[in-house]
């Protein structure tokens, strides 16, 4: 891995701050070149200040397309679902026209079919032949203490996903649906968000010219990527955190 693009924030409210413009900074972008800005959203809890404070932004959300990296394989309603969590924190609170918003399927018995379902929607919308991967404008990822990001897990076979767009991820056995490597590094921009004490020795691996990437899977993530730590994850590991 190249020497990480990383900024380092005193808490989680400045880097939620932080991570606010940049996104509305991509957006202005991807808006004026191209009409559209295209963004895949994160799970987990590092997120979720950012989502609710986008309900106040000023930016044409008519041309905003939002599509998730990874989901939980529940309903919607369920309080495990990424996508229920960004309605609630925010999409429910804008005017994204509904046929812009692209939640995974989850009610397919069979995740494959979900998967599969999925990266057709993603196909029709970016207009692509069969093998070419779409550049999303942004795409947002967490990190767990494990080094895992999206649904790519340590040791699964989701890592060695390199011909599809989707894959099912497998978290301790429960399916997962998950952008695959090759798709999220063709995006333009991914954007990690990463907090807390627990993340550091997974950050110094991943940073590491050795880190093994079966082992901490972020380190797969080789794109135009931009880190947003906070001070607890990036001590010890960043110079000068
Ligand atoms: C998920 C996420 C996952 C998340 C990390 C970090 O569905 O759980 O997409 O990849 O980003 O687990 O989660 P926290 O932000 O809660 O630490």
């Amino acid at each position: 891995m190249s020497t990480p693009n990383v900024r380092v924030f005193a808490d989680l409210t400045a880097l939620t701050a932080a991570a606010k413009q940049f996104l509305l900074e991509q957006a202005t972008g991807a808006i004026a070149q191209r009409g559209q800005f295209t963004l895949a959203l994160a799970g987990g809890n590092t997120p979720k200040p950012l989502y609710e404070s986008l309900v106040s932004a000023d930016t044409p959300w008519l041309q905003w397309h939002i599509f998730w990296g990874d989901e939980r394989y529940v309903p919607l309603e369920h309080t495990d679902s990424n996508a229920g969590m960004a309605f609630q924190a925010w999409l429910n609170h804008v005017p994204i026209p509904k046929t812009q918003i692209h939640p995974m399927p989850t009610e397919d018995a069979d995740p494959q079919i979900a998967a599969d379902r999925y990266e057709q929607t993603l196909r029709q919308h970016f207009g692509l032949r069969n093998g070419e991967f779409p550049s999303f404008d942004l795409i947002l990822l967490g990190m767990g203490s494990d080094g895992h990001t999206a649904s790519l897990f340590p040791h699964t076979a989701a890592l060695q996903v390199g011909d599809r767009l989707i894959t099912v991820g497998n978290k301790d056995g429960q399916p997962r649906l998950t952008f695959t490597v090759p798709l999220i590094n063709h995006a333009r921009q991914i954007l990690f968000l990463v907090t807390g004490a627990n993340k550091q020795t997974a950050l110094h691996h991943i940073f590491s010219s050795t880190g093994d990437p079966h082992l901490y899977p972020a380190r797969l993530i080789t794109g135009n990527t931009l880190w947003f730590l906070d001070q607890a994850a990036a001590e010890g590991v960043v110079d000068n955190a």
